[in-house]
Parts: structure tokens; C-alpha cells; sequence
């Protein structure tokens, strides 16, 4: 009744069966693999077409072709998995041996940054303070025309106002000229005794040239306490700038005036470069400005409440650009912003 004969079906599986394990044999690739499933196990596949066959056998036939089929496809599931296995390796081999890094080369070596000069001054010069008991905080360098001038003695319209070229950022705001805006600060917020540092950067409208630019650090000093004289202001220049120095560097401290402070004083270096004979550096003056400072005005103390009759107190600022060129004998405060590496890498 039937018009496919089981033992010509069973062979045929058994060809399909020794037929797929040959060109899996042949295949060289991943996907010559899936070319072998699709062929042999895929929808449209030719053991997939020979089972199709199967639904014409009788019933005492179905099972042993079924079992044909059945082991037969296991049998190349199996194989196919194999030889997947087998390429996959082969494949991660050869990719390793084309991807193999040599691990005893040197490594490139990587070019370490360090700090600009100007940094490293400052933080030589703040940690001499921090020796000395002071106490680092941070000034505005956007600031209000209050805090720059009229607070420090220095009210609208006074002459001295024309000691700062300002950078004005609108009618009652500025860059400030200087660190000294941070004593009423300070002092606002705290109540004696105030002992405490400043640096930060500063901005003035000047024409650049060897000693003076555009934007310029500072730092600010201030004392306030009972019973603080003019004696501890000089001892403690002193000590800084033969801290900061060495020994061996005259120092010069000459009258001088500023609105904020009275008595007021100007310390000078001698030059580094001609040691007090006169060069580019110093001007042909021999001795360099290194800070203003003074004892702080009644009146500066009386706008921060606090009473000049009890308190007395003495403040400086200082330039760490000059104090750095003073230092190391540089003859140009330019080099600094210039960013050549031959310069800057002196310092590291
Ligand atoms: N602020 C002054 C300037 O930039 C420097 C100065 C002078 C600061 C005397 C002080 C001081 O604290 O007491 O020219």
C-alpha cells in the first residue's frame, strides 16, 4: 500500500547521514558550518525533506524510519557541534597569534607635568606663614569698589585711588587691584585676634614690561590683636624674607605711604641679578620693591567695627611674582606667562 519503501528510506537517511558528515569534514569556516546545518537540518533541509517522506509509511514501518531519522539527526547535530567547536578554537588561535603583544618592550614613557613656578612660590611663601601661625583664606577677585577703596580709607574722589589703574566691571564692581580688600573681610566676619594670609591674583589696566603686568599675584597679611606695634610687623618681615631668601640677602625698609595704613612702609630686595649695582631688572635702582605694608589705619579698623582705642594691628601685601624673580634671578616677569618649556622646566 505504501509507495515508499522503508529499507530505501532508511538508506537514504543513512546516505544523507554519511553525506553531511563529509562536507562537514570539508568545511573550513564557521560558516561553511552553518551552510552544512541549513543544508542538511534546515527548514528546507534534505533530512528534513526525507522524514516529510515518512508520513506514507504504515504504521509497523513509521517507527524504524523514525529511528533512523532520529539517531541521524542527533548524529549531525552532534557533528555539526564538533566541528564548530574544532573552527571556533582554530579561529581564537589564529587570532591570537596575529594579536600577540610583546610584553617585554619598554613602555613609552610618559612626560610628567609639574607645577608653574609662580605656584610653587606661593606655596613656599604660604607655608613659611603657616609656620608662623597664620591662617590661609580666600579673597573675591571680582570685588565691589567698597571693599577695594572706601573701606580701606580711601574714599570716592580721593587722589590715592589713582594709585591702582582699575579694571572696572561696572559702576560699583571691579577687578580687584589688590588683595587688600580681604582685611575687611576678614574682619567683618571675625573678631580679634585675627591673624591670617591672603593670596590670590590681581588685575591692574598697566602697560607690561619686565616687572609688571596685567594680572599679578598677591598676598595679603593681617595682624589685629591687643597691643600689636610696629616692632612685630618689622620682626616678622624680617623673618619671612630671610626664611624665604636665605640669610644673606640685604633687605631695605623705607617710608613710604598708603591710604589703609600709618605708619606705612615699602620693603625692598637688593636685586638678585646686579646685587645693588643697577640692571634691566630692577630698573638700574639696584633694590626691588618686594611689598607695601604698614600699621593698619584707625579708620580701616573703625569701618569694621572695631574699636582702634583696643585693637591695634599691622598688614602687608606682597607680590610672589617679584618675590620669585628676586628669588631665582629672573630678569623678565614675562617668561612666566610666555609658556615656553625651556623656561618653565628649570623650575620642576
Ligand atoms: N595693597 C597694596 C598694593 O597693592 C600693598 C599693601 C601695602 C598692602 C600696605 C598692605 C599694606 O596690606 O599694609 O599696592
Amino acid at each position: 500500500m505504501a509507495d515508499v519503501d522503508v529499507h530505501e528510506l532508511v538508506e537514504q537517511i543513512e546516505r544523507i547521514r554519511a553525506e553531511a558528515e563529509r562536507a562537514l569534514a570539508a568545511a573550513e569556516t564557521l560558516q561553511d558550518v552553518e551552510t552544512v546545518r541549513v543544508r542538511f537540518l534546515g527548514r528546507k533541509g534534505e533530512l528534513t525533506a526525507a522524514l516529510s517522506a515518512m508520513a506514507s509509511l504504515s504504521s509497523s514501518d513509521k517507527p524504524i524510519a523514525g529511528n533512523a531519522a532520529n539517531t541521524a539527526k542527533r548524529a549531525i547535530e552532534e557533528s555539526l557541534e564538533v566541528r564548530f567547536q574544532e573552527l571556533s578554537a582554530e579561529a581564537l588561535t589564529r587570532q591570537l597569534k596575529a594579536e600577540r603583544i610583546d610584553l617585554t618592550l619598554p613602555g613609552r614613557p610618559v612626560e610628567r607635568g609639574y607645577s608653574h613656578p609662580l605656584l610653587v612660590a606661593l606655596q613656599e611663601i604660604v607655608d613659611i606663614f603657616i609656620r608662623m601661625g597664620y591662617e590661609v583664606v580666600e579673597g573675591r577677585e571680582v570685588e565691589y569698589e567698597e571693599y577695594n577703596f572706601t573701606k580701606l580709607n580711601i574714599p570716592t574722589e580721593h587722589p590715592a585711588r589713582d594709585m591702582w589703574d582699575t579694571l572696572y566691571l561696572s559702576a560699583n564692581m571691579l577687578l580687584r587691584t589688590h588683595t587688600s580688600p580681604a582685611q575687611a573681610r576678614v574682619m567683618e566676619t571675625t573678631r580679634p585676634p585675627v591673624r591670617v594670609i591672603v593670596p590670590g591674583r590681581c588685575y591692574r589696566n598697566e602697560a607690561e614690561d619686565a616687572t609688571h603686568g596685567i594680572q599679578f599675584l598677591q598676598i595679603e597679611g593681617l595682624v589685629v590683636d591687643t597691643d600689636i606695634t610696629l616692632a612685630d610687623l618689622k620682626g616678622t618681615l624680617y623673618a619671612f624674607c630671610r626664611a624665604y631668601f636665605g640669610p644673606d640677602r640685604e633687605l631695605r625698609f623705607r617710608p613710604s605711604y598708603f591710604p589703609f595704613t600709618e605708619p606705612s612702609a615699602e620693603v625692598d630686595v637688593a636685586c638678585a641679578v646686579c646685587k645693588g649695582h643697577g640692571c634691566r631688572t630692577c630698573g638700574f635702582k639696584g633694590w626691588l620693591e618686594l611689598l607695601g605694608a604698614g600699621m593698619v589705619h584707625p579708620n580701616v579698623l573703625r569701618a569694621v567695627g572695631y574699636d582702634p582705642q583696643v585693637y591695634s594691628g599691622f598688614a602687608f601685601g606682597a607680590g610672589p611674582d617679584r618675590l620669585c624673580i628676586q628669588k631665582y634671578g629672573i630678569t623678565d616677569l614675562r617668561l612666566f606667562r610666555e609658556n615656553d618649556l625651556r623656561f618653565l622646566e628649570q623650575f620642576s
